[in-house]
């Protein structure tokens, strides 16, 4: 992946309205779930993110014959023409894993190179493949691929050891050509899982019970095609709620669900920001002053993982000390040294930033690690006294749309150089 560098001039006032584009994060697996039919499956309000061009693509090499026109994209997959997912498709994103689950069910062999993606701590996918197994899949590894093989699946009663987002995705994706019923308990709830649910039962699979842990999948023989639009995603809004908290910045996010930011909205309003919601847009104003905040990830619908590293920079500007614990991932505070650059004062104890505030930030070179954190240091640049340069940029586009142009529109002084 080519390097990319950002610049920002910061301390210039944020202003103006910012339409949110679809969720990666629903987009990801919709796009897996290509694999559980022959008929041809329509996307829209697709997020045209490096992470989604890497899925396309990965989908042409096991057999689908796609093309992407704006933010839609159509993918048909008469046969699943080869089982093997190439090292540089899976290096790059760890969704590639949701492949697994559906060739699993249309083909009954996959080989899949381990998952890459964001270097957040330990991704584990024990509880995938522990599903999988006892729906009757035979799994391997072989250097660095994940070999399996099945007859046809059969319906399982499967409790999930911990809450996993792509681990109860892929064994629901599995679930809809398994011969049987299965019960999948304790399943995640995040907006991107109900959203793969809701397309899955547009193909015609037989799921119910989509909002409650406990999901019932009754297997068929085939599903059809469909066309489907993707939700909001929640991730880039509260990326853009959180930089219209501070101070002088007022911003307008149109086209988001404001259910799916409950946790988020709470705490900015406690926070002191001055927030309006209505259907399908929410308003933000920076206040003069901000109290800190002790807040704890947890999965949905707690306060999401994914916007820690973002809150965390606005802390940095809060009146007093904030706390925030990240229970989801072990170790996911990478952003933290590289803002104690720009002049946070953030300590981490265990698995808690401790981040003192108000502090003053003056613009540095950076380097970034992941695609939140990579979002968290882009707030701290928009907000820092100078000119912030934020090396290994490529994370960003990994998950966000547009950010250089849709910052630029509210006033931002931001640029990009490539290579
Ligand atoms: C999904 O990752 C998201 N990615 C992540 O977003 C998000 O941070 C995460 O869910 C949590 O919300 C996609 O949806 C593509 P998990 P996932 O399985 O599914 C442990 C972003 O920035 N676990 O819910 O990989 C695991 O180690 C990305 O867009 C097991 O122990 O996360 C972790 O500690 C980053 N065994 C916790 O559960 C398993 O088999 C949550 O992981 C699976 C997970």
């Amino acid at each position: 992946m080519q390097d990319i560098t950002i610049s920002i001039q910061g301390s210039r006032p944020l202003k103006g309205s910012v339409a949110i584009s679809g969720a990666k994060n629903a987009a990801l697996p919709e796009l897996a779930a290509v694999c559980l039919s022959s008929e041809t499956i329509e996307f829209h309000n697709v997020p045209l993110v490096e992470d989604i061009k890497v899925m396309h693509a990965a989908l042409a090499e096991i057999g689908a014959q796609g093309e992407i026109s704006g933010n839609s994209i159509r993918e048909t997959m008469p046969v699943l023409r080869s089982p093997l997912v190439s090292v540089q498709t899976a290096q790059t994103t760890r969704a590639s894993i949701l492949l697994l689950g559906p060739m699993l069910a249309r083909h009954g062999y996959a080989k899949i190179s381990f998952p890459g993606g964001c270097p957040i701590g330990e991704r584990k996918i024990d509880f995938h493949l522990q599903g999988l197994e006892q729906m009757g899949a035979e799994i391997q590894s072989e250097s660095e691929y994940i070999v399996a093989r099945c007859r046809r699946l059969k319906g399982i009663e499967y409790i999930f050891p911990g809450k996993t987002v792509t681990g109860t995705e892929n064994l629901l994706m599995a679930a809809t050509l398994a011969e049987g019923t299965t019960v999948l308990g304790n399943c995640a709830l995040e907006p991107e899982v109900t959203d793969l649910i809701r397309l899955l039962q547009e193909m015609g699979a037989d799921i119910s019970g989509p909002d409650g842990e406990t999901v019932v999948v009754r297997g068929r023989t085939r599903l059809h095609g469909a066309s489907h639009r993707i939700i909001p995603d929640r991730i880039e809004a509260g990326t853009y709620l959180i930089a219209g908290c501070f101070a002088g910045n007022e911003i307008h996010l149109q086209g988001v669900i404001p259910e799916h930011l409950g946790s988020l909205l709470e705490i900015l309003k406690d926070m002191g920001a001055d927030i309006t919601v209505s259907a399908e847009a929410i308003y933000v104003k920076g206040g003069k002053s901000l109290a800190p905040a002790e807040v704890i990830t947890q999965p949905y619908p707690g306060f999401p993982t994914d916007l820690q590293a973002q809150l965390t920079t606005l802390m940095t500007q809060a009146d007093g000390v904030s706390r925030i614990r990240e229970t989801i991932f072990n170790d996911r505070f990478r952003h933290v040294g590289e803002l104690n650059r720009l002049g946070a004062e953030i300590k981490i104890q265990n698995d808690t930033a401790i981040i003192k505030g108000p502090a003053r930030l003056r613009g540095a070179v950076l380097k970034t690690t992941d695609l939140r954190a990579s979002a968290a240091l882009v707030l701290g640049g928009l907000i820092a006294e100078g000119e912030t340069i934020i090396q290994n940029s490529y994370q960003l586009f990994r998950g966000y749309e547009n950010m250089p142009d849709k910052l630029q529109k509210l006033g931002a002084a931001i640029t990009i150089s490539r290579g």
